[in-house]
């Protein structure tokens, strides 16, 4: 039955501006969203503040986690049993943390079934990483959405500052640059376009643009919705 909940994937990298759009095409189509992210951060948080290294001599310890994670949305916050996580889930250090976790083949594995249970109707955005290639390969629509490095950069440095918070350019890119080669090389379910994604450059697009473009691909291959 879950084969036919229709779900649209979206992959892509860091910064890459994914969350945005993710959310604003399930607010279009009124469908659940899958930020897949969160679950990463969330294990990655969960691991250090039970004390264990993020490091594969701890993959087991840390997959246990992974496999049991109090983690919960609720009125736009992100709950870790009883701590409201949504902030500190978001630094630069909880990304790198996720990204060093999400290497850890154990705990890919044990967030399968908690991502899997997202799927409900009228349907699901997904968001992340292995979306298309790994956790719904029969998903209709697999959008792989890229930007420049450059560009990337100056979005999250835009973002920092509008928070208050100081930023170097040419730190950030080096990070999230560092950021994209792990996530492509790792052994398991590497960042990379599904065999039949659709590459998405939004460099030069404006959020509404990418919306619109999405969209339409969603139509030409959901002629029910
Ligand atoms: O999308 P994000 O920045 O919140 O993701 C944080 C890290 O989690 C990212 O660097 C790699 C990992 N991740 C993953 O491996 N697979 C996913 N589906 C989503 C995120």
């Amino acid at each position: 039955a879950v084969r036919h909940i229709p779900v649209l994937c979206i992959d892509g990298p860091t910064a890459s501006g994914k969350g945005t759009l993710a959310a604003a095409v399930a607010e279009r189509l009124g469908y659940g969203l899958l930020d897949s992210g969160v679950l990463y951060r969330a294990t990655a948080l969960a691991a250090t503040r039970a004390g264990l290294a993020i490091s594969p001599g701890n993959e087991g310890a840390i997959a246990d986690l992974a496999r049991t994670l109090p983690v919960r949305f609720e009125g736009g916050s992100i709950w870790l049993g009883d701590s409201d996580v949504s902030e500190a889930i978001r630094t630069e250090e909880a990304g790198m943390n996720a990204s060093s976790v999400s290497a850890l083949p154990a705990v890919r594995q044990a967030l399968v079934a908690l991502q899997h249970g997202f799927q409900r109707l009228p349907g699901l955005v997904a968001d992340g990483r292995d979306m298309g290639t790994v956790i719904f390969p029969a998903a209709p629509l697999k959008v792989y959405l890229t930007a420049s490095a450059a560009c990337r950069a100056e979005r999250r440095y835009k973002q920092l500052i509008s928070k208050g918070i100081s930023a170097n350019i040419d730190d950030l890119r080096a990070d999230l640059e560092a950021r994209d080669a792990r996530d492509q090389s790792r052994a398991v379910a590497p960042l990379k376009p599904a065999q039949d994604a659709l590459v998405l450059d939004n460099s030069l697009l404006t959020i509404d643009e990418a919306v619109s473009q999405v969209i339409a691909w969603w139509q030409e291959r959901q002629p029910f919705a």
